[in-house]
Formats: structure tokens, C-alpha cells, sequence
């Protein structure tokens, strides 16, 4: 036991509820992770496979133990989790602070303990914990017991705490223990609801970095409105189109949020292929020093919905964002005296186009682009001599 990485770098998998919600099953999840090994999303470095909400029976045991709902999975959790371990990946499972969960299953408050060793037995790797029918208790109380169980239950589990960014929990939950921590509500496969989460965060984005990262939610990429659950996508509020998807994992990469697939990944297409595994993105995401990127652009002629983020990267090289959340086409600027780059320095940055993965040129002084509505450009930058 040696939980001293967990959370290093932003946690990358596949969560069960977007699409499947309360569907959920042996079948679909072994699929789902032989699809995550042979579409390339693990060698892009996705590696838990979790089982979200839905998966018990409605009792405990005589032990007071959480029982898997054996029609649901006939072989047990054990099993699963052993399956899963053999192609090399994780196991994620999922509780509740409350006595039950949010769709009414058992939940851990008051089986804490317990319930971190059944997780153990059965070989979890990834525990997300919910926020529902909770107790009129403090919550840094609960997600504190539930992270000390969890490193006292014998094995290695991340701890992802979900409480959807009440009580300010940026400013409590990194000394918990929690290795990631839902800080919005439920995302919805639409354009509305993905803008309205990213936008939510950048003024909260200093607190989220090394092992304790600041989870937006799980992508709604390649979902295309193909959910079993009405809220999260219906043919009213689902509208993205692949532009859409890949600003949405662009955003989530470069605020080193979590990157937590949720469509089907048995059925991908290859835009959707294309976006999740862009590993230049991927690359920003997962740099090693976690550092938390900041914001350029808040002026009354460039409000919120378009703006600068620049990520400072540990091999020297810096990552620059230009998002365009607004409906209209919009020329982005940016002064490379505000990232402190002036040419007075005598340098200058060498480009590259991390979504379009090509060259993007040689900047000076000024970054001056066009970006479509709804999109976004990502430049990772070498520092050069200006000639
Ligand atoms: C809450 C969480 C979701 C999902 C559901 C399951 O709404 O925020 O991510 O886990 O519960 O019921």
C-alpha cells in the first residue's frame, strides 16, 4: 500500500452514468473496457473504468455489508474487477455520504469503515462519493471519514469526491485527503451546460493542482444525445456538434480537470476517437507538475465568453488557450508582454498547433487569431531568440 502518487496527475477514464445511468451491467462494463483498449483510449492514458450509481441491491447483508446486485452482475464485483485488472486497467466504484444514494441505494454514511474494506475485497481502485441525502453534518466531516477509511482499508483507492461544489469546497477538500473534487452540478450533453461549467471555474482554478484536481464533470463527448436518463440528454437541450465536443475537451484539458469519458466508448466515432485521444491535449493535461493555468481577458470589450488561459508547463515550454464560448466569431488577441514575454526580452515563441497538430509559426509580441463561434485554438510554445 503506497497511495503516495494517486492523483499525481488528473485521473483519466470512463464513468458508466452519462449514458447508461441506472442500465448499467456486467456486459456493458467488461465491453466497455475491452473498448477502452482496443479504440486506443488506454494508450492515450485512460485507464479507470467505473461504475457509477445503480449497482447494489436496495438491503445491506446480514453483516451490514453492500451487496452487488446479482442480476446486474451475476459474477460478482470480484470478478469484474479481476477482468477488468487483466487487460491493465483500473476498477472504480461509486457511494454516497448519505444513507443512501442519489437514485436510492444504500449509501456509506455510518459504514464508512466497512464499507472501504468490502471495496478492497473486491479489488476497487477508484471510489466516487456522492453528496446526496446527506446528513445535517459539516461536509468536510464525511468526505474526511471516508477518505481515512479509504487509506486505512489496505489497498490503493483514489478518492473522487462529488459534492458538486457546495460549501466552497475548493478550500477544504485537498487536506480531506480526496484526490478530485466535483465542483459543478450535473453536466447535460449540450453546448449550454458545458459552457456554463467552464465558465463556473476559472475563478476557482488556483486551487485545483497536484493530487487534489478540480473535476468539471465527467465529457459529455461523442454522446451525440445517447443517454438513458432524460436530464443528461434529450433531443430539446442536445445540440453539439463535434466543434463543440473538442472546445469541451480542449477547456477540461487545459483547467486539468479530470478527464472522465462518459458516451459509449463500444461505439465511437472517429471524431469523437479523434478528440479523445488528441495526446498533444492530453499531454498539457497530464504535465507532470499539475500547475493550475491562468486567466487573460476580462475587459468590457472581451467579456467572459472569450478569453486567454496559459498554462505554464514543466519543461519550459508554455501552453497558450484561445476560447471562444460566445455565438459569434471573435479575433482573439493576446499581448505577450501580459504573460511576461515582451520583445524587450529578445524572445519570441515557436508555435504548435495542439488541435489541428501542425506548425502554427513563430510569435512576437502579439497573438492576433480568428476563432469560430464555439471554438478554440491551443498553442503549446517553445521560448526562442528573437532573430
Ligand atoms: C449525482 C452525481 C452524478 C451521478 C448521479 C448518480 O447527481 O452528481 O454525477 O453520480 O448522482 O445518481
Amino acid at each position: 500500500m503506497d497511495n503516495k502518487y494517486l492523483g499525481l496527475t488528473p485521473p483519466m477514464g470512463w464513468n458508466s452514468w452519462n449514458t447508461f445511468t441506472e442500465d448499467i451491467n456486467e456486459e456493458v462494463v467488461k465491453k466497455s473496457a475491452n473498448a477502452m483498449i482496443e479504440s486506443g483510449l488506454h494508450d492515450a492514458g485512460y485507464e479507470y473504468v467505473v461504475i457509477d450509481d445503480c449497482w447494489s441491491l436496495k438491503e445491506r447483508d446480514k453483516d451490514g455489508r453492500l451487496q452487488e446486485d446479482p442480476e446486474k452482475f451475476p459474477s460478482g464485483m470480484k470478478a469484474l474487477a479481476d477482468y477488468i485488472h487483466s487487460k491493465g486497467l483500473k476498477f472504480g466504484m461509486y457511494s454516497c455520504n448519505g444513507p443512501l444514494t442519489c437514485a436510492c441505494y444504500p449509501g456509506s454514511f455510518d459504514h464508512e469503515f466497512t464499507d472501504a474494506e468490502t471495496f478492497a475485497e473486491w479489488g476497487v481502485d477508484f471510489l466516487k462519493y456522492d453528496n446526496c441525502f446527506k446528513p445535517k453534518i459539516d461536509g468536510n466531516i464525511l468526505y474526511r471519514r471516508m477518505a481515512m477509511a479509504l487509506r486505512n482499508c489496505g489497498r490503493d483507492i483514489l478518492f473522487s469526491a462529488c459534492n458538486w461544489g457546495a460549501e466552497n469546497v475548493e478550500t477544504w477538500i485537498r487536506s480531506t485527503g480526496a484526490q478530485m473534487y466535483r465542483s459543478t452540478v450535473d453536466i447535460r450533453d449540450s453546448w449550454q451546460s458545458i459552457k456554463q461549467l467552464a465558465l463556473s471555474q476559472i475563478s476557482k482554478i488556483s486551487y485545483s493542482g497536484s493530487y487534489c484536481f478540480n473535476d468539471i464533470d465527467m465529457l459529455v463527448v461523442g454522446m451525440y444525445g445517447k443517454s438513458t436518463n432524460q436530464f443528461i440528454a434529450n433531443s430539446e437541450i442536445s445540440k453539439c456538434t463535434d466543434i463543440d465536443y473538442r472546445t469541451h475537451f480542449a477547456f477540461w484539458c487545459m483547467m486539468n480537470s479530470p478527464l472522465m469519458i462518459g458516451c459509449d466508448i463500444r461505439s465511437m466515432n472517429e471524431a469523437t476517437k479523434k478528440t479523445l485521444t488528441n495526446r498533444d491535449l492530453i499531454a498539457i493535461n497530464q504535465d507532470i507538475e499539475g500547475r493550475s493555468p491562468y486567466y487573460i481577458g476580462s475587459s468590457p470589450e472581451a467579456p467572459r465568453e472569450y478569453f486567454w488561459m496559459i498554462k505554464m508547463l514543466s519543461n519550459g515550454d508554455i501552453a497558450l488557450g484561445a476560447f471562444n464560448f460566445s455565438d459569434k466569431d471573435r479575433t482573439l488577441s493576446l499581448q505577450l508582454f501580459d504573460i511576461g514575454l515582451p520583445v524587450t526580452t529578445g524572445k519570441c515563441l515557436r508555435a504548435y498547433d495542439c488541435v489541428n497538430q501542425c506548425d502554427a509559426g513563430v510569435f512576437s509580441e502579439i497573438i492576433v487569431d480568428k476563432i469560430k463561434a464555439h471554438d478554440c485554438k491551443i498553442f503549446r510554445c517553445k521560448i526562442q531568440d528573437l532573430k
